[in-house]
């Protein structure tokens, strides 16, 4: 069975993530958009949906959050999240979990997450010229496929799942 796989990209400051989500793009066959240019609807029939920003302030971009808001509620595939940032993502409150829970209470089932640094010009870092200046880089892109490998395969699975209880039922 083809999966059908959408990834929502907000990415404005350097397009960091925007290379991220390419990469994975690539990899499950999935277009990429920005929130303004898919309808909120469409999703319904997608088998896996990917979201992501770069994290502003602690949290995702306001256009990704919009967006996720205005996606109605019903019984839905599978989603990720993902991010880039010019910190880590802390231990004791990570920026992508109220993302997650947002996208559980519009019925996604949240099946991964994935973050990596991105280039960072936040004040004050640019009064130094910025942060992490070459990320992505190799590495986090390389790991960024890796993640989106996975997803592929178990969002395969369990679509033949889906597909073998049709047989069954008959
Ligand atoms: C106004 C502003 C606020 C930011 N706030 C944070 C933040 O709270 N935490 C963090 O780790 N990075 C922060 N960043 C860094 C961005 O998350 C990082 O550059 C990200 O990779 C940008 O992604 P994009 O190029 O896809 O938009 C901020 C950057 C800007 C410009």
């Amino acid at each position: 069975m083809i999966m059908k796989a959408v990834i929502v990209c907000a990415s404005v400051s350097h397009g960091n993530t925007r290379r991220v989500a390419d990469v994975m793009g690539r990899i499950l066959s999935a277009r990429v958009v920005e929130p303004g240019e898919v309808d909120p609807a469409e999703l319904a029939d997608c088998d896996l949906v990917g979201f992501g920003s770069g994290i502003f302030s602690g949290r995702f971009h306001p256009q990704l959050r919009e967006f996720v808001r205005s996606v109605p509620q019903t019984e839905r595939g599978r989603a990720f999240v993902f991010a880039t940032s010019g910190l880590p993502e802390p231990g004791f409150r990570p920026f992508t979990r109220p993302l997650e829970r947002g996208l559980e209470q519009k019925g996604f089932e949240v099946v991964g997450t994935f973050s990596c640094r991105g280039f960072d010009t936040w004040l004050p870092f640019k009064l130094v010229g910025g942060i992490n200046k070459t990320r992505p880089d190799a590495d986090d892109l390389a790991a960024a496929r890796a993640f989106a490998e996975r997803l592929a395969v178990s969002t395969a699975l369990s679509l033949s799942d889906c597909s073998d209880d049709h047989q069954t039922c008959g």
